[in-house]
């Protein structure tokens, strides 16, 4: 079963194709990740899902449900979260702080519904920190939480990030390459967590550059092109693409 379904998708920045005609599936509870060389268009995909800025025609579908025309933020409750190339940690803030920022979801849903069996505001409170907590020690970050988030390294913000993100209660997650950056025991530190995310039932896009990170944690890849799809499938079809191999190759070539 399919949790979203992007059909006909099309965007351009006056004469600049972005997005032009992707179409595909995603499905639920999998890992998908979205490839391909700088400018191919993948941040500007996510910004159509999340509608950031709107498409100029097509249809993305989340559980049956049309996003398009909906607004960020009404995207956001229906359990569509995503994260930014460039981490944004809000200053000012510690990371505990940071990674609890992401409740609001939750609490804009209603804490009738969400939390009718809590007894009161403060244990709820106490249950999203310790929440918060085991997601930091899941990333190293645990013994970091009551430090300004800023004084991270970009690494680890970026990361942070990520939890921030799992604050919310994703359904439907997207990661705007979550791994650049980050040092190899980071990296490890990544995937073990996008693991996890996944064996909690959430569906998983990552744009992400790493090959051998996306050969051990995806199920499905896609590949644009200048804003095209030229390729979709298990990462080991993809590996031996040559039309991938040659849209990488032409890449450094240039
Ligand atoms: N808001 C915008 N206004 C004008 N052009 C844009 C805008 N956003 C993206 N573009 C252009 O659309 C194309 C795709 O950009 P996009 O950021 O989606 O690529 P990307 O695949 O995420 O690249 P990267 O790997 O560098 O992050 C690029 O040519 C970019 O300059
Ligand atoms: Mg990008």
């Amino acid at each position: 079963m399919s949790t979203l379904e992007i059909r006909n998708l099309k965007k351009s920045f006056g004469g600049l194709l972005a997005t032009q005609d992707v179409s595909f599936n995603v499905a639920s509870h999998s890992l998908t990740a979205l490839i391909g060389p700088n400018g191919a268009g993948k941040t500007t995909l996510f910004n159509l899902i999340t509608n950031l800025f709107p498409s100029d025609s097509g249809s993305v579908k989340f559980d049956g449900v049309e996003l398009r025309g909906l607004s960020p933020s009404a995207i956001a409750r229906l359990g569509v979260i995503r994260t930014f190339q460039t981490a944004r940690v809000f200053p000012g803030m510690t990371v505990l702080e940071n990674a609890l920022a992401g409740r609001h979801r939750l609490l804009r849903h209603g804490i009738a519904s969400q939390f009718l069996w809590l007894p009161g505001q403060r244990r709820e409170e106490r249950q999203l920190a310790e929440r918060a907590m085991a997601l930091l020690d899941l990333v190293g970050l645990a013994d970091q939480a009551q430090r300004p988030a800023t004084d991270l390294p970009m690494g680890a913000q970026k990361l942070l990030e990520v939890i921030r993100a799992l604050m919310a209660q994703p359904r439907l997650l997207l990661l705007d390459e979550p791994a650049a950056g980050l040092n190899d025991t980071e990296t490890a530190e990544l995937a073990a967590l996008l693991r996890a995310i996944q064996a909690c039932g959430v569906t998983v896009m990552v744009v992400e550059h790493n090959m051998s990170l996306v050969m051990t944690i995806a199920d499905q890849v896609i590949v644009l092109e200048a804003g095209r799809m030229i390729a979709s499938g298990p990462p080991a079809e993809i590996q031996a693409n040559q039309r991938v191999i040659a849209a990488y190759l032409g890449q450094e070539a240039a």
